[in-house]
């Protein structure tokens, strides 16, 4: 159930889940620039909740494409052909008849094996499935805070190892598929690099620590034996996806989402076979992860 959240908005209207993660945005025109007040406090709605939804905006890609910068730069999006005439906007489209497995199938945060990986994702619905479809988000602040004073003193000297492999790479699972996908990936030796980011990371507006590992990004941790690595972060996965720190969005046609990959993971799931479904995504740029 939504309430209305008690903080003085004045140009917009802001509706938290109970939790505060996850919040929904209305009473304003994202079809046009905002004024600076209603950025501000649009930023400011999105620092509080992580995931901010904004119902009923029918978007062009050119609107989606000028709201995305206005709340900062565009990331680079790797892997997958952007869509013709617009480099900054994938195209997520799955067709009744697809087969192959729905795009974002597995708990990750937007491309975190980049140095300075995006720091939000936008994504509008154009097409939403009768059924299925929904996209889970994981609030990974509020789950390291609920680890023991210990547990996060023993994590916080920890570099997380990051890799696109197990998706991109070359013997990645897009690789291997055998299903006809209507995205166009691009698999690639450069998928299967590494490198390590704090697996605490601090949030540069709100100065809230999070984890930062994800089953389909993170392959390791720096300095642990293997099996070490894979009990640490086997807990963490099991820790971070339980019920009380998940918020399952449902999906309603021309609305936009927009989440901060710096303190969720996110899931897209299935469930829609025979509809088609139909997304545009942006990403803005983030800064390297402290
Ligand atoms: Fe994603």
């Amino acid at each position: 159930m939504l309430k209305e959240a008690d903080s003085p908005y004045r140009t917009i209207r802001v509706a938290a889940q109970p939790t505060g993660f996850g919040a929904e945005i209305t009473g304003l025109d994202l079809t046009r620039p905002l004024s600076k007040d209603a950025l501000a406090e649009v930023k400011a709605a999105w620092a509080a909740h992580a995931v901010v939804a904004f119902p009923d905006q029918p978007l062009t890609l050119d609107q989606l494409e000028a709201f995305t910068q206005e709340v900062g730069p565009f990331g680079e999006d790797p892997f997958i052909k952007p869509m013709p005439g617009h480099p900054n906007v994938l195209e997520l489209r799955r067709e009744p008849d697809e087969k192959a497995t729905n795009f974002g199938a597995g708990w990750h945060s937007d491309w975190s094996f980049q140095a300075a990986p995006p720091a939000a994702t936008l994504l509008h619905s154009e097409v939403v499935p009768p059924v299925g479809g929904d996209t889970l988000f994981c609030d990974c602040a509020r789950a390291y805070e609920a680890l023991s004073p210990v547990m996060q003193a023993m994590l916080a000297p920890l570099q997380a190892v990051h890799s696109a492999g197990r998706a991109y790479g070359t013997k990645g699972v897009f690789a291997r598929e055998t299903e006809a996908r209507t995205m166009q990936i691009i698999v690639s030796e450069e998928a299967d690099r590494q490198l390590t980011h704090p697996l605490v990371r601090t949030h540069p507006v709100t100065g809230r620590k999070a984890l930062f590992v994800s089953p389909v990004y993170t392959v390791g941790v720096e300095d642990l034996t293997p099996p070490e690595a894979k009990a640490i972060l086997g807990f963490l996965f099991q820790h971070l996806t339980q019920d009380e720190f998940i918020y399952r969005h449902r999906w309603r046609e021309q609305m936009l989402l927009m989440w901060d990959n710096r303190c969720t993971m996110h899931f897209a799931e299935g469930g829609y076979d025979g509809h088609l479904r139909l997304m545009h995504r942006t990403t803005v740029a983030g800064d390297t992860p402290v």
